[in-house]
């Protein structure tokens, strides 16, 4: 006989609500959903969520707000690229998706406290960060320096445009810009990412890095990070693997022998820096 799944399994996804949703740029969009039931995503920063759509499927999307908003909602950014994420573009305001998670490994938020912080963002890359450096930003005093480099193909692609320029308007945070390509309209750095580190003076016993991005990224960024000192156990990355069931049972995103869903997808680059299938 069939039984009705229990409530609490971590296979059935929670109803949840698009309570707003907002244009970052030609192809990305911000959503912001609550759950119908008044729970709070109980997540930390780093950690995703498997988003459904009725009748088209399911996928993994980083949760980009910061952690225990008082609203109770919750934000992803998202890039049009296939079925889910077409669909999920065509959601109006008021329309349900199926919630599971918070799933996998986060930034350890509590090693970087009286700690200087370096982000590397490339791309997509800012929207995890973003909810790490949202909740530095809430609780400023209890951290150091804060230094956030974010590197975009070309200004066209680039995301969260004027929140940046507000938090770089703070006055104690440091946010330099690239872009791959520029446009007539472009009067910032021009080079890839690796071109913003030889700009900034860091104290690297003093210093942890939260790099997310494109995995081309990673090599070049890393021997950088050590080049200036940092050691691998102060380097934090994020990697994105093709995910089905985020709990680690189907095998989807193994890494030799680790699941990016559960082990990851935030590691120290200590922890996998001899895994050839990694980085
Ligand atoms: C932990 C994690 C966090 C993520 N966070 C975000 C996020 O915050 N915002 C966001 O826009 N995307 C994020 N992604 C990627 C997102 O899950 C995929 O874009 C999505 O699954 C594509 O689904 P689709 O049905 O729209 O595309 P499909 O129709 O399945 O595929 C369309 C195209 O996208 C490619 N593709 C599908 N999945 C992936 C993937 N995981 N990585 C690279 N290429 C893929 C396919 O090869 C194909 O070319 C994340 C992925 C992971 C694993
Ligand atoms: S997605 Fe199934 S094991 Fe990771």
């Amino acid at each position: 006989m069939l039984t009705k799944p229990k409530s609490f399994s971590p296979y059935v996804p929670k109803p949840a609500t698009l309570v707003a949703k907002s244009r970052l740029s030609d192809y990305v969009t911000l959503f912001t959903f609550a759950f119908d039931d008044g729970r709070i995503l109980a997540h930390r920063p780093g950690q995703f969520i498997m988003l459904s759509i009725y009748g088209v499927g399911e996928a993994p999307f980083s949760v980009s707000s910061p952690p225990n908003r008082q609203s109770g909602n919750f934000e992803i950014a998202v890039r049009k690229t296939g079925t889910v994420t077409e669909a999920l573009h065509r959601l109006e305001v008021g329309q349900k998706v199926g919630v599971r998670g918070p799933h996998g490994s986060f930034f350890p938020i509590q090693k970087f406290v009286g700690q200087d912080t370096l982000f590397v963002a490339g791309g997509l890359g800012y929207i995890p960060l973003r909810s790490l450096l949202h909740y530095q930003l809430r609780h400023r005093d209890e951290f150091g320096r804060i230094i956030v480099l974010v590197g975009t193909r070309n200004p066209g692609e680039r995301i969260f445009v004027d929140q940046l320029a507000e938090i770089a308007a703070r006055g104690d945070v440091e946010v330099l810009e690239t872009v791959d390509q520029p446009d007539e309209t472009w009067t910032g750095n021009v080079g890839v990412i690796t071109t913003l580190l030889s700009k900034v003076e860091i104290d690297p016993a003093q210093t942890y890095v939260a790099m997310v991005g494109p995995p081309v990224m990673y090599r070049f960024v890393i021997s950088e990070c050590r080049d200036m000192g940092i050691r691998g156990e102060r380097i934090y990355v994020s990697l994105e693997r093709r995910m089905k069931c985020g709990l680690g049972k189907c095998g989807h995103c193994q890494i030799n022998g680790l699941s990016a869903c559960v082990d990851g997808p935030v590691f120290a680059y200590t922890d996998i820096e001899t895994l050839e299938e990694a980085i």
